[in-house]
């Protein structure tokens, strides 16, 4: 089984005025097969954490440490953690101009998998994919997210998340943006993933509507920077009811 564990994470950025600490001791455990939901204000760092988990050059990690199966991950280059099993779906998906989807893909597979998919058996693989999320075979020859619509952006990381197969997938809002169609097949994505029983998924949203069709094993609360209450999915809906404000008050978050 294997594990993440996030234990006392602190993160700064660069700004103008000096390094500003985003994160402020987040703790956090996720094992494979578990879902758990991340939900808070704007600007409490939800971002700032999966941008971290993943590696992100931006983001300097000041305390803190986060392993996974007792390997330390902040030691861990970029690629290295994608090939340890960590992925990241993001929150604004970047272009990749000069790229198609198909050779990305196929590169992102070579490099997780320690081989190159056979040719054969991997257009095979990403047809089905491709089919099972509603997408046109034709963005297969599209060049990464360029011109693609913020809901195409949104199935092309679930399509990654399909054919990558990670241990730990962090969903960065992946519901945000989409119609009630593509909610409902990006979650059925989600859930054929999560059935394997061999992923365990951070999902950072903003709307318990998702949680409808991805039932969370657990809910945390997050603001200023680190988890401030966890429960189960009954805290979605309480979230929704009451808002944030007995999480911020005292502190602005952003
Ligand atoms: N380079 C930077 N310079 C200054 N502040 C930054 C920088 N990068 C991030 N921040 C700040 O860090 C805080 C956390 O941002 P983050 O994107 O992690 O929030 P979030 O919880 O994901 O918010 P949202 O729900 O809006 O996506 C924000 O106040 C943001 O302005
Ligand atoms: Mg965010």
């Amino acid at each position: 089984m294997a594990t993440l564990e996030i234990h006392d994470l602190h993160v700064s950025v660069e700004a103008e005025n000096g390094p500003r600490e985003i994160l402020k001791g987040v703790d956090l455990t996720i094992k494979q097969g578990e879902t758990h939901a991340v939900m808070g204000p704007n600007g409490s760092g939800k971002s700032t954490l999966a941008y971290s988990l993943a590696g992100h050059p931006k983001y300097t990690v000041t305390g803190g440490t986060v392993t996974l199966d007792g390997e330390d991950v902040l030691e861990m280059s970029v690629d290295e953690r994608a090939r340890a099993g960590v992925f990241l779906a993001m929150q604004y998906p970047v272009e990749v101009p000069g790229v198609s989807v198909s050779n990305f893909l196929r590169t992102s597979a070579t490099a997780i998998r320690g081989e190159a998919p056979k040719l054969r058996t991997w257009v095979k693989e990403v047809r089905e994919a491709m089919d099972k999320l509603s997408m046109d075979p034709a963005f297969a020859e599209r060049n990464v997210n360029e011109g693609f619509s913020g809901g195409e952006k949104k199935r092309h990381e679930i399509l990654q998340l399909e054919l990558l197969k990670p241990k730990i997938a962090i969903l960065d809002e992946t519901d945000s943006g989409l119609d009630v169609d593509a909610l409902r097949i990006v979650s059925e994505g989600v859930n054929r993933v999560r059935e394997t029983g061999e992923v365990g998924t951070l999902l950072i949203t903003h709307y318990t509507r998702i949680l409808r069709y991805i039932k969370p094993d657990f809910v945390h609360v997050f603001a200023n920077g680190r988890i401030v209450e966890s429960g189960g999915a009954e805290l979605a809906d309480q979230l929704e009811n009451e808002g944030y404000d007995k999480y911020v008050k005292g502190g602005a978050s952003a």
